[in-house]
Order: C-alpha cells, then structure tokens, then sequence
C-alpha cells in the first residue's frame, strides 16, 4: 500500500518535536539541578537565619551602619559610636525604627560622630529588616562584609571602594551623580559630588577633606545632613576618598 506522504511529513515532524522536546526537558532538568544545587548551599550557610534578619546584615553593610558600629554592631570603631549587641533587647521595633529614621542628637555637637538621619535615604523595607536584624542581635550572616579596598593601586582606587564601603554612594548617588531626594532641605535633594559647580565651590583638597571630617547639619529631622566622619575614617582614607572624588566628571 502506497503511504501518503502528508504523512510521512507529518510522521518526520512529531519524531523532530518529541526530540525537541525531550531536549527542552534533559536542559530544564539540568538547570533546575544547577539552580537546587546553589540554593541548598546557600541555605545551609544560613540555615538558622531569618530571610528578613538576613537582608537586615546585608543593609546593615550596604549603608555603612558597620564602618560606624563596627562588624555585627560590636562596637570598637570610636568611643563616641555605641555597639548596638544589647540595644535590641532594649528597644522596641518603634523605638528602633524611629532612631534610623530620625537619627539622635544630629545638631548637639558639630565635633563628634552622631546617629543620621536616614528616613528619607533609607526605604522602608529596608528600615524593618535593619530593626530585625539588630532585635535579634545582629547575627552573623554570610557575604554580608564590606567591601575590600584594593592596597597598592594607588589612592583614587582606593577611594572608590571607600565611597562604596562607607556608604557615601547611597547618599551621593553612583559616580557622585547626586539626585537622592532631600525632601525638605532648601535643595531638595542631597548634593551631587561631580560638575563644574561641586570643583568651584571644592577647590582645594583640604576644601573636601574638611568637610568630610566634619560634616554638616543642615536642618532638623527628617531633613537628611552630611555625616560627621572624623575619628571614625582615618587622614588616609579622607585623603583616598578626595583623589577618587577628584578623578569625577
Ligand atoms: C557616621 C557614623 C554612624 C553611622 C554611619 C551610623 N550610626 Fe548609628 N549611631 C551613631 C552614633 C554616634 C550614635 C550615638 C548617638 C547618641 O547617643 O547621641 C548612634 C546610635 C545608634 C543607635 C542607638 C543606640 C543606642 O544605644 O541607643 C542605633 C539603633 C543605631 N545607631 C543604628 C544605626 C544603623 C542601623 C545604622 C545604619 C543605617 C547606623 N546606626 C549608622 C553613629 C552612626
Ligand atoms: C546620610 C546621607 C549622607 C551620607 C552617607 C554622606 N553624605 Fe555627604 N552630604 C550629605 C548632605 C545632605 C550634604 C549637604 C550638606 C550641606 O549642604 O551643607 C552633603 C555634602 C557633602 C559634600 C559637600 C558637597 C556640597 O556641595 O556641599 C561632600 C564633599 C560630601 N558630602 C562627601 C561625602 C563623602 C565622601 C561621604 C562618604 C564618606 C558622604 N558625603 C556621605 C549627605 C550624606
């Protein structure tokens, strides 16, 4: 008997899908290994901490509360800086939540490090999982670390992981672009580290390192003000964060 060849055609094609599709399946089954296989390491590595406790370390780092408070909070940066180990027993979540927002004493003393204010720069998600990670007593948790700033590349490298580590770049925005919202301070926003406008005002090295060291408070909560950092980053580090502020456009 004759066969049609319509369906010898039709015959080619479904043995090419049904090796499409055992092709498709063999890769998905790969990639799902692959994807378990991570997961589970990682979730071993962490296995006793809370996901939210978990991203609470890793802003706890990304927003530098670690470059002031010292690694897990423990303290030991500068005797004007608290550890934080014991202030989650002592505070409630409210307590907690209203100190990151509003920060303490801002404008008491113009020479020492004091708490920002970090409501506006800080979202909220964010702020709740900082408060459950520093309830629980700031646990350690894995690649929640800073980063590590490159030795012998000279200072402008070194100065850029420095505006990552401590923070300057939420603030600041990548690449000193500025643009984060200051709602309520007379520029509304916070200012931009990069332009012709930022070199005039900043024309010596000096202009830029001393008010890094001393910061400036511009307003009352929830205005956001620039971080006092003397005594908490060293004359090397200030001069490292100038050469790379310099290397900006
Ligand atoms: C520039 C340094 C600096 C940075 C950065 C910083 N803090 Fe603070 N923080 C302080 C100082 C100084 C105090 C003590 C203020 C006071 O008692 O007047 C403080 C106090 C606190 C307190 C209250 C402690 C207590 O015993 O009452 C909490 C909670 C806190 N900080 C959390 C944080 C968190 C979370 C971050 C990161 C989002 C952070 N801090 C970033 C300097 C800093
Ligand atoms: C919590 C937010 C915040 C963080 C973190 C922060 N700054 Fe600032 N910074 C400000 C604000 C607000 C001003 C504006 C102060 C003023 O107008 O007097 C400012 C101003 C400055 C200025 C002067 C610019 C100008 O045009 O007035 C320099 C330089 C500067 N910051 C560098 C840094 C560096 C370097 C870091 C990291 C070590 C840093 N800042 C971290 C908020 C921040």
């Amino acid at each position: 008997m004759k066969r049609d060849p319509l369906i010898l055609v039709a015959l080619a094609v479904a043995v090419l899908l049904v090796g499409v599709a055992a092709a498709i399946g063999w890769g998905a089954g790969h990639y799902t290994n692959r994807v378990k296989t991570v997961g589970t390491v990682s979730s071993t590595a962490s296995a006793s901490v809370d996901p939210k406790v978990a991203a609470g370390a890793h802003d706890f780092v990304q927003f530098a509360c670690a470059e002031c408070h010292g690694v897990s909070g423990q303290g030991g940066v500068s005797p004007d800086v608290p550890a934080l180990t014991e202030v989650g027993k002592a505070l409630t979540v409210a307590q907690l939540t209203h100190i990151i927002d509003h920060g303490l004493g801002e404008s008491a003393n113009p020479t020492k490090p004091y708490m920002p204010v970090w409501g506006a720069v800080i979202s909220k998600r964010q702020v709740s999982e900082l408060v459950a990670y520093i309830r629980v007593g700031l646990p350690s948790v894995p690649d929640a670390t800073p980063v590590a700033v490159p030795q012998n590349q000279g200072p402008a490298v070194a100065g850029a992981a420095l505006y990552v580590r401590d923070g300057c770049i939420n603030c600041h925005g990548p690449n000193g672009l500025g643009g984060v919202p200051n709602p309520l301070s007379p520029d509304k926003t916070i200012p931009s580290l990069s332009g012709a406008g930022f070199r005039e005002e900043f024309n010596t090295d000096k202009k830029i390192e001393d008010f890094i060291r001393s910061g400036s408070v511009i307003g009352r909560a929830p205005i956001v003000s620039m971080p006092h950092w003397g005594g908490i980053l060293s004359d090397t580090q200030l001069r490292e964060l100038v050469a790379y502020l310099k290397t900006l456009k």
